[in-house]
């Protein structure tokens, strides 16, 4: 888990703990982690409660960036959510969080809502995100 937490610390000014990773693992949540070469590139963890799906966390370390990996990472944990039934899937990103938001609204986001103020460490709206995902396979745009 440690390789993991450190990416999330690199990445993120309020970020998770090594103990809320494990937390996530022991509990059954979809939880994917990208290697490249022999280091960890990435993680994806998720959320499911019968067809609703949630994507919690993201993050690919900085050398890793713009090569495919937080793509990769996304669509898998959309599969892994289909697999479990999911059918709907929500996520929250910051306002400015301009890789994310394209990331997210290329493989079929939209978005469906705000929380004012959600974010800390620097306070900033969320901007609530939602795909659905068909029988198919592929996530699309409702
Ligand atoms: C968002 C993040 C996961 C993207 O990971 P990545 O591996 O660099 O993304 P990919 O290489 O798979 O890029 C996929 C798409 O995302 C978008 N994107 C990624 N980085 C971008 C950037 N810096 N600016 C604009 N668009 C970007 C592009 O649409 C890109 O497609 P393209 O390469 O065909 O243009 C990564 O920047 C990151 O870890 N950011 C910090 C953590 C974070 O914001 N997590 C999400 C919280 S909701």
């Amino acid at each position: 888990m440690a390789p993991v937490a450190a990416i999330e610390r690199a990445v993120f000014a309020d970020p998770w703990s090594a103990n809320d990773f494990t937390e996530c693992l022991a509990a059954g949540a979809p939880f994917l982690v990208a290697v490249v070469g022999r280091a960890v590139a990435g993680y994806a963890v998720a959320h499911c409660a019968a067809d609703e799906g949630e994507v919690l966390n993201l993050g690919v370390a900085q050398p890793h960036r713009r090569g495919g990996v937080g793509r990769a990472l996304v669509e898998r944990v959309l599969d892994t959510l289909q697999g479990r039934g999911v059918r709907v899937v929500y996520l929250d990103v910051r306002e400015s969080n301009v890789a994310a938001r394209r990331l997210y609204e290329s493989l079929g986001f939209v978005e469906v809502g705000r929380r004012a103020r959600y974010y800390r460490r620097p306070v900033e709206d969320a901007v609530i995100l939602r795909a659905a995902i068909p029988a198919a396979g592929v996530s699309a745009k409702l």
